[in-house]
């Protein structure tokens, strides 16, 4: 097989003619499809089930299969229409107003889907946490956001610093619960009416926060509003290409942006049967899902990818995975020996899509009737401006490293971040959108991705801030100082490293850092606990007193250590 160029493989695709439909493109025909281009009257909730509910020919259709070790569970659309009315009465009759901050703190389940449904239909703003969150990563979100509201579960409320939230007025408990000072998720829902009365928003209405890391302070609440369906609706039918009769399965959680854009808006807004999975990663549990749901579009991570990579060939032996005939990756590099494992495992290309938390929908994309280069993120989506610039803001010519940006405005594209406006400001620069990204654009403009050009560390695809993991760390009371960075791993992309100087009085021992590790663990959640720790002397800072992440690393890898001339004495 040549591995410089896969060739697209034939099919009806819903986009047949890529380069034709680049320079056609506009996003305003695509507004057509929607009911609101008629009544004037938005709401995103109602684009993604109601209107296939009220459609004869779907409301039956299977909207959500839901498969954990303990419990499958199947709903149509017009079930999911009226679970979430139930819930959007419930938030009602709890006073939830447009525009308060509702979050969701639980695992995927059900509940979950209706719930967040709800959230959209009384105009209010979803802000999904993923469920390994620690204490404090819950405290910053719910704090900064000033949540009203929290919808969460008896096992994990205890990790809730309730008393510490003066704007979380009430709490919602999915579960057994004897607990009279909160709301019964069970018992409101089966009190609660199944027809609603939706609100109806503007499109430039907020419906959703995510909190993400960047290199600098606590993580940020990127601001998604209504418009972002546009977006939602035509990547999913054009990149992950779904056709009516697909089944398809995203494995991200909705507490990442990839669980809500893609496991939530995209497939729903196109009509397509979900397939969400509970419980723990198993490669003997991912191929049974891919078989006994049939799945034939299937969109996940290249560290997934590489665990069943390494799980072989006869992990995937037992089963029937005929029915897939599309896959695709997301969250960091693809490798393309990952792709060259596709190809024989699944007899079908691995589709790289490249895209941010605050671009809200894929930007840069390998498409099924385009060639593909492997180890490329593919091309720019109709409708979309990508380029490398320099510091400046200037174009720079194919080849050239540098900035990955993009031509804002576009519909997914955040529109703030919360109470932070100058952080927002930030991003911009000379009508760029700019990424932190640095890649090249090949001449047949194809984009290639080199590396971050921040400290933002991508560890199994979730993207980890230092500064975060260096607050905690300094918490515990053996350590001084902590500079913390991404380490090259081959299954997780990168692991994080700890640097660290240890207080007075405190010896380094392995039971001393394994009780850091688990400090860091417990305070924030495993995947932003350091793997390795290593005690150093000292820390290298500027003498403006900051970390030189970028020293710890050329140490860490062995490689020249540049210019350090504004490093302390
Ligand atoms: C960062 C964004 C929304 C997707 C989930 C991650 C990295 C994302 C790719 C790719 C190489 C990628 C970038 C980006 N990234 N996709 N296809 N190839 N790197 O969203 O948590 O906001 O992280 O993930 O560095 O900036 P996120």
């Amino acid at each position: 097989m040549n591995m410089q160029r896969i060739e697209t493989m034939t099919g009806n695709y819903n986009l047949e003619n890529y380069e034709e439909m680049y320079k056609n493109f506009n996003w305003e025909e695509v507004k057509k499809e929607f009911s609101w281009y008629d009544s004037g009257k938005v709401n995103i909730a109602y684009e993604t089930i109601d209107r296939h509910a009220d459609n004869p020919d779907k409301a039956d259709q299977t909207a959500l299969i839901y498969t954990a070790p303990d419990r499958e569970e199947k709903l149509t659309f017009s079930e999911l229409k009226q679970k979430s009315n139930q819930f959007a009465n419930v938030l009602k009759k709890h006073e939830i107003e447009k525009g308060d901050r509702v979050f969701l703190f639980m695992p995927r389940s059900p509940e979950f889907y209706m719930s967040f449904l709800g959230i959209l239909k009384v105009g209010a703003i979803a802000g999904p946490l993923f469920e390994a969150f620690m204490e404090q990563a819950v405290r910053d979100r719910l704090e900064d956001s000033e949540a009203k509201m929290l919808i969460t579960t008896p096992e994990l409320l205890n990790r809730v610093p309730v008393n510490e939230l003066p704007n979380l007025e009430k709490i919602v408990l999915v579960g057994d619960t004897n607990s009279s000072d909160h709301i019964d998720f069970y018992k409101e829902m089966e009190q609660a009416s199944k027809s609603f009365d939706i609100e109806w928003v503007d499109l430039e209405d907020g419906m959703l926060l995510h909190y993400t890391s960047g290199s600098t302070g606590k993580p940020k609440g990127v601001y998604h509003v209504h418009n972002a369906m546009l977006q939602h609706y035509q990547t999913a039918k054009w990149v992950l290409d779904l056709q009516k009769d697909d089944v398809y399965w995203c494995t991200a959680d909705p507490g990442w942006v990839t669980g809500t854009s893609y496991g939530i808006f995209g497939p729903w807004l196109n009509g397509v049967t979900n397939v969400i999975v509970g419980g723990r990663f198993s490669p003997e549990n991912w191929y049974k899902t891919l078989q006994d749901y049939k799945v034939s579009v299937w969109y996940s991570a290249p560290t997934a990818f590489r665990k069943l990579m390494s799980a072989g060939e006869d992990a995937v032996k037992p089963f029937d995975i005929s029915n897939l005939r599309h896959v695709l990756s997301v969250g960091e590099p693809l490798n393309p020996e990952v792709i060259a494992w596709g190809m024989d495992a699944f007899k079908l290309r691995i589709h790289d899509t490249w895209w941010m938390t605050e671009t809200g929908a894929q930007l840069i994309c390998n498409y099924p009737a385009l060639d593909m280069k492997p180890g490329s993120m593919g091309k720019p989506f109709p409708g979309i401006t990508a380029s490398i610039i320099d510091n400046e803001g200037n174009e720079l010519p194919p080849n050239q490293m540098g900035n990955l940006a993009i031509k804002a405005p576009w519909p997914s594209m955040m529109r703030a971040i919360w109470k932070r406006p100058e952080k927002y400001e930030s991003y911009f620069l000379n009508g760029w959108y700019v990424s932190g990204d640095s890649a090249y654009k090949d001449e047949e403009g194809y984009f290639w991705f080199q590396g971050r050009l921040d400290d933002v560390i991508n560890t199994s695809g979730e993207r980890v801030g230092p500064f975060e993991v260096e607050s905690k760390l300094i918490e515990h009371e053996a350590v001084a100082e902590a500079g913390v960075i991404g380490k090259p791993d081959p299954e997780r992309g990168e692991i994080i490293k700890a640097f660290i100087t240890l207080n007075d009085g405190y010896n380094k021992s392995d039971e001393l850092l394994e009780d850091i590790r688990q400090f860091v663990k417990k305070g924030l959640s495993a995947h932003a606990a350091p793997r390795e720790i290593e005690v150093a002397d000292k820390i290298p800072k500027t003498r403006s007193g900051k970390i030189m992440r970028r020293l710890l690393k050329s140490w860490e890898l062995g490689l020249p250590t540049g210019d350090t001339s504004t490093l302390e004495e």
